[in-house]
């Protein structure tokens, strides 16, 4: 399903039709940086025919009528550019919802310890942890190095994480967005650092904490070791990138499973958002 806001983001275009839905693949070729991104890497995409550009820019060399517009959709976030529009609609990546809904039935809002995310590139997830994390007293630290080409790590298409996420951003600067994404809430504290430079102290405790920063298998270790001594009995750790096109990433989580078996109640798993969810002994 096309989240209706993306659909009401082109009203201007009124004659746009959809032509193919979330878990169609296209190879199409597209000439934005956004859908370069994004074509051929085996993801979800969205067509969209454009019967004609829109009559208050003519689109100087770019779109003919008919063609075929190629939109990236990583889980729910997408974004294209075209004509010099701009439309960037969802402003989380994985579709944090998933796992808030259900935090009470969890018992994460009874817990102690606050939240922590690692890696919040535009805050859009980070906002929705902070406004459930308000109704239950916690606090939600933000963790991004808010520069989005140190990533280097491939996806099995061969891109680089930092070119998707330059891609997505299409020139905009991330840490403003971020803190245009989560204005107004203000039981977030945004540490922009290196999550390898991290320490929280001994007393800092997490109810919940969820690690999407840099997918390099030694960072991922990093954050790890980190968060779980950090989270209470009864608290979850979550990952994006779980089995999804970044093995390497999948494998140091296999890694971390295995070593800390012992202290893992039981797994949650998301696999079409590529989440994964431990919850702590
Ligand atoms: C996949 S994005 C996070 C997406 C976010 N969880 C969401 O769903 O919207 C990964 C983020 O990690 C950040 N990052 C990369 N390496 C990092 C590092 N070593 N320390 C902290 N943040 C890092 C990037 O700047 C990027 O914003």
């Amino acid at each position: 399903m096309v989240p209706k806001d993306f659909v009401e983001s082109l009203a201007c275009w009124a004659r746009v039709r959809l032509v193919a839905k979330e878990g169609r693949h296209r190879d199409s070729c597209c000439f934005n940086s956004i859908c370069n991104a994004g074509c051929g890497a085996g993801r979800l995409h969205c067509c969209f025919l454009f019967p004609s550009p829109p009559r208050n820019n003519p689109c100087p060399g770019s779109v003919a009528p008919m063609d075929l517009i190629c939109t990236e959709m990583r889980s729910f976030s997408y974004s294209f550019s075209i004509c010099n529009y701009n439309y960037y609609s969802v402003k989380d990546l994985v579709g944090y919802e998933i796992f808030i809904d259900p935090m009470p039935e969890w018992g994460i809002d009874r817990l102690p310890g606050d939240f922590l995310e690692i890696g919040a590139f535009i805050g859009g997830g980070t906002a929705k942890l902070a406004r459930a994390a308000e109704k239950w007293g916690k606090l939600v630290f933000a963790v991004d190095i808010f520069e989005p080409s140190t990533d280097l790590t491939a996806n099995q298409a061969g891109f680089t994480m930092a070119g998707i996420y330059a891609g997505i951003l299409s020139g905009r600067d991330q840490e403003e967005l971020f803190y245009r994404n989560t204005q107004g809430l203000d039981n977030i504290r945004m540490l922009k650092i290196d999550s390898r430079e991290l320490r929280f102290p001994e007393e800092q405790k997490f109810a919940f904490v969820f690690i999407d920063g840099n997918h390099d298998p030694d960072v991922v270790w990093n954050d790890i070791r980190l968060a779980w001594p950090a989270i209470v009995s009864g608290g979850i750790l979550g990952f994006h990138d779980y089995e999804g096109d970044l093995p390497q990433t999948t494998k140091a989580i296999n890694e971390f499973l295995e070593a800390y078996d012992h202290e893992i109640a039981r797994l949650e798993r998301f696999p079409k958002r590529w989440v994964l969810l431990v919850f702590k002994k």
